[in-house]
C-alpha cells in the first residue's frame, strides 16, 4: 500500500531528517515549511527524488496557509505535526518571558498542531491507514522536573492535553493520535551537546510510527516507543 506522509516544519532539524528517512524507505512525503524558511535542502531532496516529495508553504500559526496547502493535497495517511519553537530558555526572570515571545510559543506549539490537524482532517478521514503524530517533548510532562523554559514546557503540556482531547473525538472514526518525545536531538533547538543525531531520532520515530494503532491512541511516547507519563 502506498502511504503518504505530511510533515510540518520539514526544512531543517528533526522534520528534515524524518523526510529523508521516509524517502530512504521508499515513501512519499509532503513537506511543509514557511515562506520565510530556508528550503534549500528540501528543494534538493525533491529534485533527487522525482515524484516523491511535494513541497508547500505554510506557517502553522496561519490557519489559512494550512487550508490553502490542504486544497492542493489529495491523499494523506500519516500527519506529523513537527514544527515548534523554544522561546525563553531561562528562569522566571528571563527577559524573553514577554508577551510577544510567549504568544509565539503558544501559537506555534499549541495552536499550530491544532490548526494543522483540522486543515488536513478530510484527507486523513479518507485514508485506510490514518495516523496523527504530534512531536511534543518530555519537558511538557508533569514528571519532568526543571526550573526554566516556562512557556515551552507549558506549550508541550498543553499540546499533550489537546492530543488526548483529539483522541477522544477521533476514536469513533478510528483515527489514532499520539504525542512523541523525539529524544534530545542535535538541532538548532537541541544544541550541539544533545545525545542523538537527527538521523538517529528520525529512524526511531519512523519505526515507532509504523507500529501505531488505535490501542496506542491518546498516549504519550518516547521516540523508542516506550510510554511516557503525561
Ligand atoms: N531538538 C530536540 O532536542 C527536541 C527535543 C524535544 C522536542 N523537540 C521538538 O521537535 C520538533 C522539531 O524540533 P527541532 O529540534 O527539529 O527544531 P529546529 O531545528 O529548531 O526546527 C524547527 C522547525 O520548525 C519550523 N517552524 C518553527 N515555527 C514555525 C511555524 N510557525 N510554521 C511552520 N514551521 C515552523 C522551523 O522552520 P524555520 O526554518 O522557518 O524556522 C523548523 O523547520 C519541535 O516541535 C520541538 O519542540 C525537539
Amino acid at each position: 500500500m502506498n502511504i503518504n506522509y505530511l510533515i510540518t516544519g520539514a526544512n531543517r532539524g528533526i522534520g528534515l531528517a524524518l523526510a529523508e528517512e521516509l524517502i530512504s524507505n521508499d515513501k512519499k512525503v509532503i513537506c511543509l515549511c514557511r515562506e520565510s524558511s530556508d528550503s534549500g535542502k528540501l528543494v534538493s531532496l525533491q529534485s533527487k527524488n522525482p515524484g516523491r516529495v511535494e513541497l508547500y508553504e505554510a506557517d502553522v500559526t496561519v490557519e489559512n496557509d494550512l487550508i490553502g496547502a490542504s486544497k492542493k493535497i489529495k491523499n494523506l495517511d500519516v500527519l506529523v505535526c513537527n514544527a515548534g519553537i523554544m522561546g525563553a530558555r531561562g528562569g522566571m526572570m528571563d527577559e524573553n518571558n514577554k508577551y510577544s515571545i510567549i504568544s509565539d510559543v503558544l501559537m506555534t506549539n499549541v495552536a499550530g498542531p491544532f490548526f494543522t490537524i483540522r486543515a488536513f482532517l478530510d484527507q486523513i478521514k479518507q485514508s485506510k491507514n490514518p495516523k496523527i503524530i504530534i512531536i511534543s517533548s518530555h519537558m511538557g510532562s508533569q514528571k519532568h522536573s526543571g526550573s526554566e523554559s516556562y512557556f515551552y514546557r507549558a506549550s508541550k503540556a498543553a499540546i499533550n492535553n489537546i492530543m488526548t482531547t483529539f483522541s477522544n473525538e477521533l476514536r469513533p472514526i478510528e483515527i489514532p493520535i499520539v504525542s512523541v518525545h523525539p529524544g534530545w536531538v542535535r538541532t538548532e533547538m537541541g544544541g550541539n551537546f544533545a545525545t542523538l543525531s537527527t538521523q538517529e531520532s528520525a529512524s526511531s520515530l519512523y519505526k515507532f510510527i509504523q507500529k501505531i494503532d488505535m490501542a496506542d491512541s491518546g498516549h504519550f511516547y518516547n521516540y523508542d516507543g516506550n510510554r511516557l507519563e503525561l
